[in-house]
Parts: C-alpha cells; structure tokens; sequence
C-alpha cells in the first residue's frame, strides 16, 4: 500500500473548451494519494495517512494520471527528426527503411524496451501503437508492455501492396498473423488488439475487407489507422478508390468505423466525414507536432467539437518530434491559436487524460485519479529552469508586488514550459517500473 503526497490534479467531467474556471477540473493541493495492494486507487486526503503505508513525499509538486498517447509508432524511435519533404517522401526515404530492420526478433524486442521505457520517462503510461507489419514486432511490444504492467492497444500492420519488399504480407498471412495475436494477447494483462491498417494506400481491397471481417469477428477489438493526413496522400487514395465518397468512406464501406477507431490526423475531412465520425463514434488523434513537422495541415479541432465527434491528442512520433504528451499539448495549443481558437489548459490535459480514456472506451481503468482505477500516475515538478521557475513563482504569488494568478494561469504555464525533465516519477498499476522510477 503506497500513499504519494503532491497537489493533485485531474478531472471529473469535460471542462468548457476556453473557460478558465473549474468546472469539470478536480485540484487537491497538498493532498495523499491512496494505492491499495491491488494497484488502483483507494481515494486521497489531506491528512497523513500515517506509518502503516509506503510513503513517498512529494509535496510542493504535481500529480497528474499518467498521459495517454493515442497514436504513436515503436520502431519509429529510429527516424525521429528525419526531414522529408512531406508526408510520402518521409515515408519512402527514412520510414520505410527503418521499419524493415524490426523483422529481426532481436532489434524488435530492444526496439520495444527502449520505446515502453521511453513512454513511461515522459510520463506517458498508455498507449494506442504501431508496431511494424512483422508478427514478431507486435510480439515484442506486447511482451514488453506485459512486462511493465501498461495499458497498451497495439497491432499488426495490415500493408500487402506500395511498400518496398521486406514490408509487405499477404491478405491470408496477415490474417493467420492477426488470428494468432488476438488469440495470444488480446486481454491479456493490459494489452488489447488493434487491427492495425497502416492507411488505405498500402492495403488493396482485399486486405481491407478481412481487416472488417476480424472486427465483425472479434467482439471488442480497436482499430487503428491514419485517414485524411496530406494532400498528396488524399488525392492518391482518391484515386487508388474512385467508388469511394472520400478517403474516410474507403474504411466505412470496409466496416473500419466503429467506436474503437482511432484514425490519426483527419486534417482533410469534410463535413459529411465529420458527421460519418460522429455517427459511427470514431475518433481522430489530433497529432499537432507531426503535422507542423511534415507540413500536413492544421487540424480543425472546432469543427469536430460543432459536429460531435470525439478527440484525443497524440505525439504521432517519429512523424511527430517528442514523445511529451506535454510538448504535444503546447503544439497543439499554437495549432489552434494559428486557427484563431484557443483552448484552456483543461481542455488539452482533459484530452489527453480523462477525454482519451473515455473515448478509447477504457474510463473505467484509466485516464483519472477516481477511486477504484488503476494507480497510472506521474509525478512532475510545476517548473524546470530559472525562466520557468520565475514564472511559476508569478503564478504562485510568491514575486512581492504581483497579485497571485488563478490556477489556470499555474497549470497553462506548466503546460507549455514543461517537458520530460519535469517529470520526476511515474508509477503504473501502483507500482514504480525500474525504468520509470
Ligand atoms: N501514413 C501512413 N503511414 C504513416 C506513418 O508512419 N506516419 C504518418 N505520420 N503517417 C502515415
Ligand atoms: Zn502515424
């Protein structure tokens, strides 16, 4: 039984999408978080909760739920800060390439180690991953994430055509494949399968429609792709998919939509697309640092929120440049500010905790800091270095001749200065993994 002492922040609904006031925002300062033996969370208080439990003292810094990561590639690690020139020459130049290695069960497995503890040191605990399209990578992650206890959707890239040799399967491979890792991983620890379309262009209709029949046949798996990225990348599935209405409609008509779909970017959609996502209760993982990144476009976040179809935030890495779900957030701030809307600090925390775990259908388990779920908690310092920590100390009140600033103004500051050296430590299911401590 541990008991970790610091301000503790989470959320209890959806806050408004500029408001700085509470409502839906949850702040304990000062406060014990309670972890019982089975690893969730008992409750918090104020008092000390005395000798009888493991205490770790970190007052005068914030706890969080850990971040959830919706959309983000292992063996990517390897081209993070490649430049290419947009999305299809990223792809064929560095992306490709380094994909290919990950055959090897040798570099799978380092690759999945180095990518989990990777996650975790950012203050990352959950996410939604692509591995590569070799059985053996979806092996390794799932394994590693077993390992360390995390909440981790992940699957099998589906790509039999326009990828280079070494990266294709077949529709009956791939199947067999996917069969197989269902049966092995699906539910086991924290791990749930995606079936895992790496986007429509790499995958001909046959392969989309047994990527449908698994999900008809499978009662609860996800499924993960990119829709609606780049504007090369859309005219050229206009035109591998004439019959279609739009690139979203190419995995519709497949049966790819449904409430656990996460389809990544969606920065090209229209407004019966828009509609389609609410209707069959997919999601788009916004993933503002890879789309400044590769020039993809910025993603309308308030046209998703008029027409009710859900969104997380996603680091997107190595399309995107960090794997801090903190720096993901600050982007997509300046993405929104550029589209002249500005959401509070609460609406982009809220999006990659609470907001995540509730579309990903997982609420129950993660994403708050609720008695009864999983103990999946950061601990972060407010501020790193002299300019961040004056500014928090303004924050704070703590800079004789200026008034305290309200809580919104602590947390955004924390937000946009803060990163991975802010995160001191990170337990998952109530325990602190070597490489996260
Ligand atoms: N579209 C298809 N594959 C990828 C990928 O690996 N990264 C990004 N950002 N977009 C893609
Ligand atoms: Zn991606």
């Amino acid at each position: 039984m541990i008991a970790i002492r610091a301000d503790l922040l989470d959320f209890t609904g959806v806050p408004a999408w500029q408001g700085t006031g509470l409502d839906g925002v949850r702040f304990r300062p000062d406060h014990w978080l309670l972890v019982g033996r089975d690893g969730r969370i008992q409750g918090a208080q104020a008092e000390d909760p005395g000798p009888g439990w493991q205490r770790h003292d970190h007052r005068g810094r914030l706890l969080t739920p850990g971040f959830i990561d919706t959309h983000v590639h292992c063996p990517q690690l390897d081209v993070i800060a490649s430049p290419g020139a947009g999305l299809l020459d990223w792809l064929q130049t560095y992306t490709f390439p380094a994909e290919r290695r990950h055959a090897d069960p040798a570099v799978a497995a380092d690759g999945a180690a180095r990518f989990l503890d990777a996650l975790l040191a950012h203050g990352t605990t959950a996410a939604v991953v692509f591995p590569t399209v070799h059985k053996t990578s979806a092996e390794a992650l799932f394994a590693a994430a077993q390992a360390r206890g995390m909440r981790l959707v992940a699957g099998k890239v589906l790509m039999d055509r326009h990828a280079p040799d070494g990266l294709r399967d077949d529709v009956a491979g791939a199947e067999r494949d996917c069969e197989d890792l269902i049966a092995r991983w699906h539910g086991r620890g924290r791990n749930a399968y995606a079936v895992t379309v790496r986007f429509a262009a790499t995958s001909t209709p046959a392969q989309l429609a047994m990527a449908g029949a698994l999900l008809r046949r499978h009662a609860g798996l996800y499924m993960q792709t990119h829709v609606a990225e780049n504007r090369d990348e859309v005219r050229w599935v206009g035109e591998l998919f004439p019959e279609a209405r739009s690139y979203l409609d190419v995995y519709h008509r497949h049966g790819l939509l449904n409430p656990r779909a996460v389809l990544a970017h969606g920065i090209w959609l229209d407004a019966h697309d828009r509609a389609l996502l609410r209707d069959t209760g997919a999601q788009i993982a916004f993933c503002p640092s890879s789309n400044l990144f590769l020039g993809s476009g910025l993603f309308d976040w308030q046209a998703a929120i008029d027409s009710g179809h859900r969104v997380s935030l996603a680091s997107d890495v190595g399309g995107g440049t960090s794997l801090s779900m903190l720096r993901t957030l600050a982007e997509g701030y300046k993405v929104q500010a550029l589209r002249g809307t500005r959401p509070s600090a609460w609406t982009l925390l809220h999006a990659a905790t609470r907001g995540a775990a509730e579309s990903l259908g997982l609420a129950q388990e993660i994403g708050h800091l609720d008695a009864g779920a999983m103990a999946d908690v950061v601990v972060w310092d407010w501020a790193v270095g002299q300019p961040a920590l004056h500014r928090d100390a303004i924050a704070r009140g703590a800079v004789a001749g200026l008034a305290p600033q309200d809580l919104h103004a602590r947390v955004f500051a924390w937000l946009m200065l803060g990163d991975e050296r802010n995160r001191i430590a990170a337990w998952v299911a109530g325990r602190s993994p070597a490489a996260a401590a």
